[in-house]
């Protein structure tokens, strides 16, 4: 089966969030299990952009709206990846820095989305899916479907996978002539509540629509930004696929980031070397427990419990404790950790940014990772962290319910710590539990790092689980 996925990120070229993860590893394992996956993204102004070799594949020039622009298709030369890898370039428009964030966004997506179906109109042969990603993606299904210039394209099956429902891509009824010509009768599978909104369009004209965990599905139900009875209504064709992760890229054993390599049998020892180096970096005392947390300070991570979490967490054990945190987001929330840093900076650190190296070597020398999220539809890090032998603790949602079990679970199956609420209150109970196991049953930690080591999260069930989909 011939795949395209179409997406806004994608590792590494270019990756905002856990979105580029996803795209740049399961095409690859589609492809290694025989069938042939490719990625089209746009191109930004990224070192891979300007390290890499390309070749131009394609020129073209179409509207938007009444806006005439070129763009012009680039193929990676190498196949470096592990799948092909195009670029959709639009002057102006696309080159940037950063991958979103700018006034002009929705006119940047649109553009994108349009040139990528101006290019595939002019395939000679027509692959067999387009995978879309998110809503910078949705109104592909729609286009594909009901426009009268890309009719060539209208029989191709097409999916959407939902990587976060909160962003929908909203835009106003004046922006509507950007979408290239189209059936008027079919101007409802544009709208939800008044506006244009991509992500609903999505999932009202894709053939199939993944979730990227099983739970998630089910909350969007109740909880999706407005999108619930949509949900609800196409339940038929939504399907809750769990991501896997890159064993290749997140390998204890092999990790070129890491100070000290290491495997199950030699994970206390492994991981007491990389833990000395952080707290050496960082100022902290590789004595005692080493917490972090790793993403975007962002609500829907519940990262503004976090100066809460810290300042309590090292009063009430008296400095026996090391929290370090890296992610950047809200401003007046960086402004807040580094205060807090300058406080109580023999037991907190902060990093404000994104370090790819710095989180790969945290995962090795971390003992906990803390997962407060109000929103988590599948969460990649608590899965990292389990490669690594770090104790996930994770609230009761999304793909975190789905990858975790509590130590206490009575089969003696688990590994990780649940909590139920995105308060400071509740993970610091979470954290009353883990520091005791720390200190007086340290057989309980040792124990959990085996069983979370052995764990098989890598991308093979699922990437098998969409080609079962598409077919
Ligand atoms: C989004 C979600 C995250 C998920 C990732 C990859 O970033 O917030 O939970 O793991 O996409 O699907």
């Amino acid at each position: 089966m011939e795949i395209i996925h179409i997406s806004a990120e994608c590792y590494p070229v270019a990756k905002a969030g856990g979105l580029g993860d996803v795209v740049g590893a399961l095409p690859k394992y589609q492809n290694r299990i025989g069938h042939i996956a490719k990625v089209v993204m746009p191109m930004y102004r990224t070192k891979f952009l300007y390290n890499n070799d390309w070749e131009l594949v394609h020129e073209g020039g179409t509207y938007l709206g009444s806006n005439w622009f070129r763009y012009a298709v680039i193929k990676e030369k190498s196949n470096k990846l592990g799948f092909d890898l195009y670029l959709v370039d639009i002057n102006g428009l696309l080159d940037r820095e950063q991958v979103y964030g700018y006034d002009d966004d929705t006119e940047r997506f649109v553009s994108f989305q349009i040139a990528v179906l101006d290019w595939l109109n002019s395939w000679q042969h027509k692959p067999d899916v387009i995978h879309c990603h998110d809503h910078h993606t949705g109104l592909i299904p729609f286009m594909m479907k009901y426009c009268y210039g890309y009719q060539s394209l209208a029989t191709i099956r097409t999916i959407i996978t939902i990587h976060n429902a909160q962003y929908q891509g909203w835009m106003g009824w004046e922006k509507s002539h950007y979408i290239p010509w189209y059936d008027d009768w079919k101007t409802g599978l544009l709208d939800w509540g008044g506006s244009i909104n991509p992500l609903a369009s999505a999932i009202k004209c894709a053939d199939r629509v993944t979730t990227v965990s099983p739970s998630y599905l089910e909350e969007l139900m109740n909880s999706a930004n407005g999108l619930e009875n949509l949900f609800e209504f196409e339940r038929g064709k939504c399907f809750g696929i769990l991501n896997g992760i890159d064993n290749e890229v997140w390998d204890p054993e092999t990790d070129t980031y890491l100070v000290s390599n290491y495997n199950a049998e030699t994970v206390e020892a492994g991981k007491e070397e990389n833990k000395e180096h952080i707290c050496r970096q960082f100022n902290l005392d590789p004595q005692w427990p080493l917490f972090i947390f790793i993403g975007r300070l962002v609500g829907e991570k519940a990262a503004e419990i976090l100066p809460d979490v810290i300042g309590n967490g090292v009063e009430r054990h008296e400095g026996r404790i090391n929290f370090l945190v890296l992610g950047s987001g809200h401003k007046h929330l960086e402004a807040e950790l580094l205060r807090l840093e300058a406080i109580v900076g023999k037991n907190f650190s902060c990093y404000i940014g994104y370090n790819e190296e710095l989180a790969h070597r945290l995962y090795a020398a971390a003992d906990f990772l803390l997962m407060p999220s109000l929103v988590e539809p599948c969460g990649l890090n608590q899965m990292y962290a389990l490669r690594y032998g770090t104790v996930p603790m994770v609230r009761n949602t999304g793909g975190l319910r789905d990858t975790v079990i509590d130590i206490a679970n009575v089969d003696g199956k688990g590994y990780g710590l649940i909590f139920n609420h995105a308060e400071a209150w509740d993970v610091l109970s979470s954290i009353d539990r883990a520091m005791g196991w720390y200190f007086e049953q340290p057989g309980i930690l040792d124990g959990a790092r085996k069983k979370m080591m052995a764990i098989d999260n890598s991308w093979e069930n699922s990437a098998h689980h969409y080609i079962s989909i598409y077919q």
